[in-house]
């Protein structure tokens, strides 16, 4: 008898007939029909059928492809509150799909791997119950495998999900917002993120250790060998192809249920994984049993050096940084929470030419695309767990859960994400609320902790807090790492006190501003703490001066780009927030009470409104971006670009130049330059040539007496000319100019190409503050996957056939269709008719992202 036909035979008994194919990974988010019960927007409730049954009727579902947002499909509502983004992603939601597998699948082991479902998720096969994760942030894996009918017969998988409106304090998205996978193995195989890849480095070569976690579903002991190949992939390889470089020495083991092996290979001239050089490798660990490899499972990893010292800072490869980085929340815009990897990319590209180089994923497990994205692309990530512990911050939160779960998703977090060369910290918390209760504090946070060095000694451990008291309370000694919300005055001091402790600022500036927005008087000079959100602005906007924060603790860029430089043993920022995020309108939760309304215009526009809801703002995204919600810079991200890219030649002058309103009266300029020096023009005449302090960050030309036409800055370094930038007045809007920022773009579903829409004058300047209500269709093979404009209170729907520029721009978001290929046209006309109309053309293609 052959090994093989032994082997055969001994899988039988337990595995009905084996299947010897290897794994197999494949999307799964065609073909769901999808239904919305309970809670409804309009308040009312909608009875829930059982429909987990095989054989309920779903005929008379939505038809959806997944990742899919139930909340972002709907208009805006004002009875859901602002702060969670007035977009119902509340009540229950049912997906149904229909799937039979074919003859040659009998035998292997069935997985569903959902990367997020979004929340409390309960799934069935064929009405029985094969499992569900609560926290909405979470990928976990169900076994489909004992429910599963037989090869040729159809099965009905369900999933329910149930949102509760108090369970987010911001826009949290609902339904199954990333991706769904179908992964099929043999019986004998790796075990989900089965793999733990790791490096340690003189420099020279490296040696790489591989964990394996094996699976078998068969009774008896199998015999089986682990063997592994190490590819060398390149600056930001795709995680294919690759050069192969090592080979690890194959282990031999009896396999019963679970077992481990562990492999070792030696890179004999590594390359290293940077943020400007993203090399990565791969190793394919390959599981042979009964003479056959049964299993083939690729993971990429990466190899780098981290150093975390309390006193120098943070070095990585040994070169001394403290990071610039944002934090993000998890929505896309006007796609919701839908996970888009195109839409991930755009953020990052967006980012890294601002100068970040890291990200926080504020605060919660991030999509699996993010950190394959960061890893390619080079940029750090702090993996945050939680943003509550015990005691909940909104009624229904995952408070609820985190006795019984938060083990659980901390130690799959860390599993799913360890191999990423871009993760370099794991965050156990946001300013939770036992912040001030030392006493628990302590006990969750050790826990906490625990669970993270077990699984996965290399990486510190950090958390946010912004209680001034944490620092001394006991929970400073409860992370490796000290993770400061908003203290940045106190770096120094908490050095001193705690050298054993190095500190990070986990969320630092949070200043708010809407982008193109400037009003008047602003304060001279340079207020820290920045100054409180002024009275006056009537049309719940906040000025992009960057002066202006909501509350006494944040502070403006410039403050804390201070206090990094006089505390290099800081290991850098997070600022608050990269992009501006669905939910948390924050200073507009509500109307201020000092809120005057008298700008006759804007009065005007919100005046039925504020009849309607009485006490209320429209707002319903933040103001808190460095970047809009469509992504285009607001007057900040220069800010950080001119610090964080000291070799860009760059200068950035604010506000625009056209006031025709304002003639004979002052207008601030304020410029950011990455120079050292400049000199600024209005008209060609000088009006003086200003020079950075030290500790300064930006110039201003405070007592500018505004005129049409230019003001023009010249940037020096050193005594050298360096940098211009201009402002020109804008005339009347001329035409509208259309450009994609991708084409062509894939035809699968996923692939996204971005329209920016500007309004410009006869000489092609923006009129920065055009409000044109545009018209769009579409003809061919892309879809509006949405609408943007930027105004955190905008009330037209993402996903309607219109929008109105904000401040001269606004964004259309196309999607490629699966499957499909050609030149589509998008048409885009202004609802008076004075402009022409304008088209683009995008080609969808098939290929592979
Ligand atoms: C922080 C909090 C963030 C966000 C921010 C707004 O305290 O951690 O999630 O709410 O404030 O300034």
């Amino acid at each position: 008898m052959t090994t093989r036909k032994f082997f055969l035979l001994l899988l039988a008994g337990a595995c009905a007939d084996a299947a010897w194919a290897q794994r197999d990974v494949a999307l799964f988010n065609e073909g769901w029909a999808f239904a919305r019960f309970g809670e409804q927007p309009n308040g009312t409730t909608m009875e829930e059928p059982a429909a987990q049954a095989e054989a309920f009727n779903d005929s008379a579902w939505r038809a959806v492809r997944l990742p899919h947002d139930w909340g972002v499909e709907s208009p805006f509502l004002m009875d859901v509150s602002g702060t969670q983004g007035r977009l119902p992603f509340f009540g229950v939601g049912w997906y149904r799909k229909r799937f039979a597998l074919p003859e040659e699948d009998a035998g292997r082991q069935v997985f569903l791997d959902i990367d997020g479902a979004m929340s409390d998720a309960t799934v069935w096969l064929n009405g029985v119950k094969v499992g569900g994760r609560p926290y909405g942030y979470s990928s976990f894996r169900v076994d489909l495998t004992p429910a599963l009918h037989e090869a040729g017969k159809t099965n009905a998988l369900a999933v329910r999900l149930d949102n509760k409106r108090h369970s987010a304090r911001w826009y949290p998205g609902g339904g199954l917002y990333r991706n769904v996978w179908l992964v099929k193995t043999a019986p004998v195989h790796v075990g989900q993120w089965g793999v733990w890849a790791r490096a340690a480095t003189n420099g020279a070569g490296a040696r790489v250790t591989a964990d394996v976690a094996l699976e078998s579903c068969v009774t008896d002991g199998v015999p089986v060998e682990v063997s592994g190949t190490v590819y060398e992939l390149g600056i930001g390889g795709d995680g294919t192809g690759g050069k192969r470089v090592a080979s690890a020495r194959p282990v031999a083991l009896t396999l019963r249920g679970v077992g481990r092996a562990t492999l070792e290979a030696e890179i004999p001239r590594v390359r290293l994984w940077d943020t400007d050089a993203p090399n990565l490798y791969r190793i394919d660990v390959a599981v042979k049993a009964g003479g056959a490899t049964v299993d083939l499972y690729p993971q990429t990893f990466g190899v780098r050096t981290l150093e975390f010292n309390p006193r120098t800072g943070f070095f990585l490869n040994g070169r001394h940084r403290q990071v610039k980085g944002v934090c993000m929340h998890h929505d896309l815009g006007a796609l919701g929470a839908a996970v888009h990897r195109r839409a991930l990319e755009r953020q990052l590209e967006i980012l890294r030419s601002m100068g970040c180089d890291a990200i926080r994923t504020s605060h919660n497990p991030p999509a699996p695309e993010l950190l394959e994205l960061a890893d390619r692309m080079g940029f750090l990530v702090l993996d945050e767990a939680f943003d509550m512990w015990e005691k909940a911050k909104t009624r229904d939160d995952y408070s609820r859960f985190f006795q019984a779960w938060s083990e659980r998703d901390l130690a799959d977090l860390i599993r799913r994400d360890r191999n990423h060369p871009c993760v370099f910290m794991w965050s156990m918390g946001n300013e939770v609320n036992e912040q001030n209760d030392p006493v628990n504090g302590v006990r969750i946070g050790k826990r906490l902790v625990e669970i993270a060095h077990r699984e996965d000694p290399t990486r510190p451990t950090v958390m946010g807090n912004w209680r001034a008291e944490t620092m001394t309370n006991g929970l400073q000694e409860v992370t490796d790492v000290f993770g400061a919300n908003y203290l940045p005055q106190f770096y120094g001091e908490f050095s001193k006190n705690n050298p054993g402790r190095g500190l990070i600022g986990t969320e630092t500036a949070s200043m708010v501003s809407s982008r193109g927005e400037f009003f008047f008087p602003v304060p001279a000079g340079f207020a820290n703490p920045p100054m409180p959100f002024p009275e006056g602005y009537d049309n719940f906007q906040v000025s992009a001066y960057d002066v202006f924060s909501q509350r006494p603790n944040n502070c403006a860029p410039d403050v804390e780009f201070m206090w990094q430089r006089r505390n290099p043993q800081v290991f850098g920022e997070f600022v608050w927030t990269g992009f501006d995020y669905l939910g948390e309108p924050s200073p507009y939760e509500g109307l201020p009470k000092n809120m005057k309304w008298q700008g006759a215009s804007d009065a005007a526009k919100w005046a039925d409104f504020l009849v309607k809801y009485p006490g209320q703002s429209p707002a319903r995204s933040s103001y808190y971006g460095i970047v809009d919600l469509c992504g285009f810079p607001k007057d900040r991200y220069y800010a950080y670009q001119a610090h964080w890219r000291p070799e860009l030649r760059m200068a950035h002058i604010l506000p625009h130049w056209t006031w025709p309103e304002r003639v004979g009266q002052k207008i601030p300029v304020h410029v950011y330059t990455s120079g050292d020096e400049a000199e600024l023009f209005l008209n060609g005449r000088s009006l003086g040539r200003k020079s950075k302090g030290s500790e300064e960050f930006r110039l201003q030309w405070n007592n500018v007496t505004y005129e049409p036409g230019e003001v023009r800055v010249t940037a020096y370094r050193k005594g050298q000319k360096w940098a211009e930038d201009v402002q020109k007045t804008a005339g009347e809007p001329s035409r509208l100019e259309a450009r994609a920022d991708r084409d062509p773009i894939a035809g699968d579903g996923d692939d996204l190409s971005y329209v920016t829409v500007r309004v410009l004058d006869a000489h092609d300047v923006l009129v920065p503050r055009a409000a044109l209500m545009l018209r769009f269709a579409v003809k061919g093979p892309v879809e509006i996957a949405g609408v943007c404009n930027g105004d955190a209170t905008d009330l037209t729907g993402f996903q309607m056939p219109y929008q109105r520029t904000y401040n001269g721009l606004c964004q259309v978001v196309l999607r490629g269709l699966p499957g499909k290929q050609g030149t589509a046209t998008l048409t885009i006309r202004s609802d008076d008719g004075r402009l022409p109309e304008t088209t683009v053309r995008i080609r969808a293609r098939q290929f592979k992202r």
